[in-house]
């Protein structure tokens, strides 16, 4: 089915001018970018985005990180667009992704992992909302 999928270019990848090289990836693998914004999120936000990791020993050091510098949010829409963006992302940590992933390609450590992506439905639609509002986001023929 069509679906849509929220994603994250987080600022070690952002800083390391990659952020062309990562939307062709998403467009090469069929995913259409519906919406987009470079955003420097508060610690605030950033700390409500990851709330289900509060409790975690890594949850301040991830805010500290994903409040260092400007990130490119994004959505993404395409057949079965949650489990292809985390085939195309690679596993969580850069060391365990397959060779070819965004990660394995770009990151450097788990905890500077190169981007972000919804894990199921429930959670790519909160994390849509989150960022973007209806009008935000541009459905695509
Ligand atoms: P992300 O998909 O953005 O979701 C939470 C982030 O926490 C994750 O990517 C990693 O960058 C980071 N993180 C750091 N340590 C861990 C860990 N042990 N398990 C999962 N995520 C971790």
């Amino acid at each position: 089915a069509i679906e849509r999928t929220f994603s994250i270019v987080k600022p070690d990848a952002v800083s390391k001018n990659l952020i062309g090289a990562i939307y062709n990836r998403f467009e090469s693998a069929g995913l259409r970018i519906v919406a987009a914004k470079m955003i420097h999120m508060s610690a605030e936000q950033a700390g409500g985005f990851y709330a289900e990791h509060k409790e975690r020993p890594f949850y301040n050091a991830l805010v500290t990180f994903m409040t260092s510098g400007p990130v490119m949010v994004q959505v993404l829409e395409g057949e079965d667009a949650i489990r292809r963006n985390r085939e195309i992302m690679g596993a969580t940590n850069p060391a365990d992704a397959l060779a070819g992933t965004l990660r394995s390609c770009f990151a450097e450590s788990i905890d500077r992992n190169a981007v972000h992506g919804s894990d199921a439905p429930a959670s790519a639609a909160r994390e849509i909302a989150y960022f973007f509002s209806d009008d935000e986001i541009c459905p695509r023929a």
